[in-house]
């Protein structure tokens, strides 16, 4: 592992800031759209979605309340290891509620697929996924988010949240790391 700086570190920005404002934006007005009249318990899934969360809320014209959960599902370097796990659960009463999970990423789709999958259990009116990014990754049965940011190919991404062994979350924008930070 070699953490140096963003400025060592990064092998090219793939998202500005500039263009991440404007699609989260876009997603803004599509999800206020959805839910026009009825306001949707928003829900963060910590730490990576954490300014995409906060981002997206304020682009959303319409009453809301918002809580954090966090799940661990990663990752062994920079690889997914299969297993996800709730390490910190919402305390908000979903019952007949407009749920909006909001994710950084979907890799193997795993870690969405369980948080649905456990959330329907409590009777929500609905639950809508939204994540920033979409590995656009061939595997079968993959989960589909119903909104998405960007869809990236199967590269290692940092930055706007996302991590590698913790570091890099608060760059502006989204880079693909250098190999030989992870080798
Ligand atoms: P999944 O369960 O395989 O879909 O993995 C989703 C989680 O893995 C995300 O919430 C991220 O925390 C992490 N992850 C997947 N790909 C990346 C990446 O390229 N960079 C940083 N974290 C990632
Ligand atoms: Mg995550």
């Amino acid at each position: 592992m070699l953490i140096r700086s963003a400025k060592e570190d990064v092998k090219y920005v793939m998202f500005s800031r500039e263009q991440i404002a404007a699609r989260v934006r876009e997603l803004g007005s599509a999800l206020t759209a959805k839910f026009n009249g009825e306001p949707p318990l928003m829900i963060c899934v910590l730490r990576g979605a954490a300014f995409f969360f906060t981002d997206l809320c304020r682009e959303m014209d319409t009453l809301m309340d918002m809580d954090f959960i966090a799940a661990s599902s990663y990752y062994k370097g920079t690889k997914s290891t299969g297993s996800v796990r709730l390490v910190k659960d919402s305390s908000i009463d979903m019952e007949n509620r407009h749920v909006v999970l909001v994710e950084d990423i979907i890799d193997s789709g795993l870690t969405l697929e369980y948080l649905v999958k456990l959330f329907a259990t409590r009777n929500p009116k609905s639950i809508t996924t939204v994540a920033m990014l979409d590995k656009d990754v061939q595997k079968p049965n993959r989960f589909d988010v119903d909104f998405y940011g960007f869809k990236i190919p199967d590269e290692f991404v940092i930055g706007y949240g996302l991590d590698y062994a913790d570091y890099y979350r608060n760059l502006p924008y989204i880079a693909v790391l250098k190999e030989e930070c992870y080798q």
